[in-house]
């Protein structure tokens, strides 16, 4: 398989639908990539995922791109995409530019960032300074506060309209492709059919370009997964076993076994 980038991506559309998700860290990284996901994003999910917080918003340049290098040592083939964590690219665009450019250099192959009009004189920036973008339209985590919630989007025509608008100006402004977060399916189906850049659900319904899925739902290793998400493993079940089944025989002596002589 040769290493996925901008061009194949944007070749994808309307071939071959693309099943991407998350990953943080170099082990679960490498067996994503060996198993042939195309896109891994070293998102600011990481902060409820990993780090243990109730939102994205506490996540941090410096653990994103912590763990950006990670991925990027342990992914051949994935295109890897760093998201730019919140307060990364709200507090200036030069600050924007610069809080980019460390990503790329930790190894990503392109940075996402949340927002539709209001971000696109950044996304053309980055574009043109070879910093390839992926947007994100519709229910966009980083605006938790904005909403009252992690809640659907683009519910009422109106709202529909104006994320419509949003993802065909990050479109113009030159992103690569879009991320469609919790949006009614056949709104996700309007903007894809609008669009001639590759759209990434995740809450979008099934006729999105590609998909993501949080590895961490997707592995179940999330418990408390949203009510899209299909776990194709039970890992915490395994995880918590593996545990029990370490402790239990540490206890009762059969690990570690008398040494053979
Ligand atoms: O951080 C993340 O996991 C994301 C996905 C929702 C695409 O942005």
């Amino acid at each position: 398989m040769k290493k996925w980038n901008v061009a194949s991506v944007r070749a994808s559309k309307g071939v071959r639908k693309l099943g991407c998700c998350t990953a943080y860290d170099a082990c679960f990284a490498r067996l994503a990539d060996e198993a042939g996901v195309p896109i891994l994003l070293v998102g600011d999910s990481m902060g409820m995922t990993v780090l243990g917080y109730g939102t994205t918003l506490p996540v941090k340049m410096e653990e994103t791109l912590s763990a950006t290098a990670a991925v990027a040592r342990a992914a051949k083939d994935a295109l890897v995409v760093a998201d730019l964590p919140f307060g990364s690219y709200q507090c200036g665009d030069d600050l924007a530019m610069e809080n980019a450019v460390k990503c790329i250099k930790a190894g990503a192959d392109a940075v996402k960032l949340e927002g539709g009009a209001r971000v696109c004189g950044l996304i053309k920036r980055m574009t043109e300074a070879g910093i390839p973008v992926l947007a994100h339209v519709g229910m966009t985590p980083q605006s938790v506060n904005e909403y009252g919630g992690f809640k659907r989007q683009g519910k009422t025509r109106e709202a529909a309209d104006q994320v419509l608008a949003d993802a065909k100006a990050v479109e113009a402004a030159g992103a690569i492709a879009v991320t469609l977060e919790c949006i009614p399916s056949e709104l996700a189906a309007e903007i894809t059919a609008a669009l001639g850049i590759v759209t990434v659900g995740i809450g979008a319904g099934p006729v999105c370009d590609a998909q993501w899925l949080v590895m961490h739902d997707l592995l179940g290793l999330n418990e408390s997964a949203p009510s899209f998400v299909k776990q194709y493993a039970h890992l915490a079940d395994d995880v918590r076993r593996a545990f029990s089944a370490y402790v239990a025989e540490v206890a009762d002596g059969t690990f570690p076994p008398a040494q053979e002589r």
